[in-house]
């Protein structure tokens, strides 16, 4: 049980250090309890409240999005949830772009209604209904940099301007579009959100989230982690900050591979509709040469002849390409939104955000390109 320690040694490890321990020993009582009243700041006591390797992985989300500050969650929806149950009381309104990951979809149209707080929604680009609905008296706006899974691009500078007329903290999640692609800070942002999950971990191999901005607006969201407790554990961020050294290789790689790969669906005929915002007909190509580049990051959408039946049979046939949720990842991932990732929507929310029968999204991985072309193609010639 008490193991004598290793004598220390000079020498700084170079890799992340993961330090899974849940409590802290103090030397002498006075600085325990110094340290537990000050909760954070002043010695680790607790890893609810904090934790070495979970700091060193806000550290380094807050850098790369220009934030002074950071809190980590044990997943995306635990951070946007944080962050509304931390912002919001009963009788307050939420202002939300429509195009949204289901699960926030649901936690701004069903959850939280519950306990009084109501959300309008408007198409990220119907700039006159937004700014109506911030004067009408809004606690937050919501958008995504890059709505999933249609792959719509949000004019974060003149929604960042509209915001800041209308004195709202504008929130955004930059899941799909990372910090390598797009800093929302730069463009008027008060809270960056991420699923963890996705690029910044890149391997499929974990569920995490992170909330970015000032400590002041952070403060009461840190709070509800703090105090609730869906926090990220110590091995969670420790992959996440491994996985985060090849972040700007993995974009570049997947925003290429996602180019090349659009370009060859929207030459097949079986597609009726390819969306991804670095192609050069895309209407949201103007956006992503000033928010993003000219990148489009590593995710698309398209829509298949023939609807559900066919993007069923059309799945089945991938042999490369992986039937599997989520994104952002090493592998190429594929899935039809209105039966996987968007269940919460009803036909008529479906139709709102765009997303047809036949739509599919695609997260493009690094493998090599005529691999994922090959498969797609012989998958599309096989669906008949
Ligand atoms: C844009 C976006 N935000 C948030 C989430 C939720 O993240 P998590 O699954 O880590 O809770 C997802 C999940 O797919 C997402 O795509």
């Amino acid at each position: 049980v008490h193991p004598p320690p290793a004598a220390a040694q000079p020498g700084v490890p170079l890799a992340p250090v993961l330090v899974p321990s849940s409590t802290f020993e103090f030397e002498e009582s006075e600085a325990f309890a110094d340290a537990t009243a000050a909760r954070i700041g002043s010695g680790y006591v607790y890893s609810r409240w904090a934790n070495p390797t979970v700091d060193a992985f806000e550290s380094a989300v807050a850098d790369l999005e220009g934030a002074d500050d950071a809190e980590a969650f044990a997943s995306g929806m635990a951070a946007i949830s944080s962050i509304f149950l931390g912002t919001c009381k009963s009788g307050d309104r939420i202002v939300a772009a429509r195009q949204l990951y289901g699960g926030t979809h649901s936690l701004l149209s069903e959850v939280l209604p519950r306990f009084g707080v109501e959300a309008g929604l408007y198409d990220v680009d119907d700039y006159d209904g937004i700014a109506k609905g911030l004067a009408e008296g809004a606690r937050l706006f919501y958008c995504e940099t890059i709505g999933n899974p249609r792959v719509k691009v949000a004019d974060l500078t003149t929604l960042g301007e509209l915001a800041d007329e209308a004195d709202v903290p504008m929130i955004v999640d930059n899941t799909f579009a990372s910090p390598i692609l797009c800093r929302p800070i730069e463009h008027g942002a008060s809270l960056v959100v991420h699923s963890a999950t996705k690029f910044l971990g890149g391997h499929h191999d974990l569920v995490g989230g992170i909330a970015c901005g000032s400590p002041q607006l952070l403060e009461p969201v840190r709070h509800v982690a703090r105090e609730l407790g869906p926090v990220l554990s110590p091995f969670d961020a420790w992959l996440a900050l491994r996985g985060m050294a090849t972040l700007s290789l993995r974009l570049e790689r997947s925003s290429d591979n996602a180019l090349a790969v659009a370009r060859a669906l929207a030459a097949h005929p079986r597609v009726e509709a390819v969306h991804y915002p670095a192609l050069g007909d895309d209407p949201d190509k103007p956006l992503a040469d000033a928010l993003f580049g000219g990148r489009g990051g590593g995710n698309l959408g398209f829509d298949l002849t023939g609807g559900r039946d066919a993007a069923r049979r059309f799945q089945d046939e991938l042999r490369l390409v992986k039937r599997a949720a989520s994104l952002g990842g090493t592998h190429t991932l594929i899935v039809h939104a209105a039966s996987i990732t968007h269940t919460q929507l009803n036909a008529e929310e479906l139709e709102a955000a765009g997303i047809s029968e036949g739509f599919c999204r695609l997260s493009v991985g690094i493998e090599e390109p005529a691999d994922l072309i090959d498969d797609l193609t012989q998958a599309l010639d096989a669906t008949g």
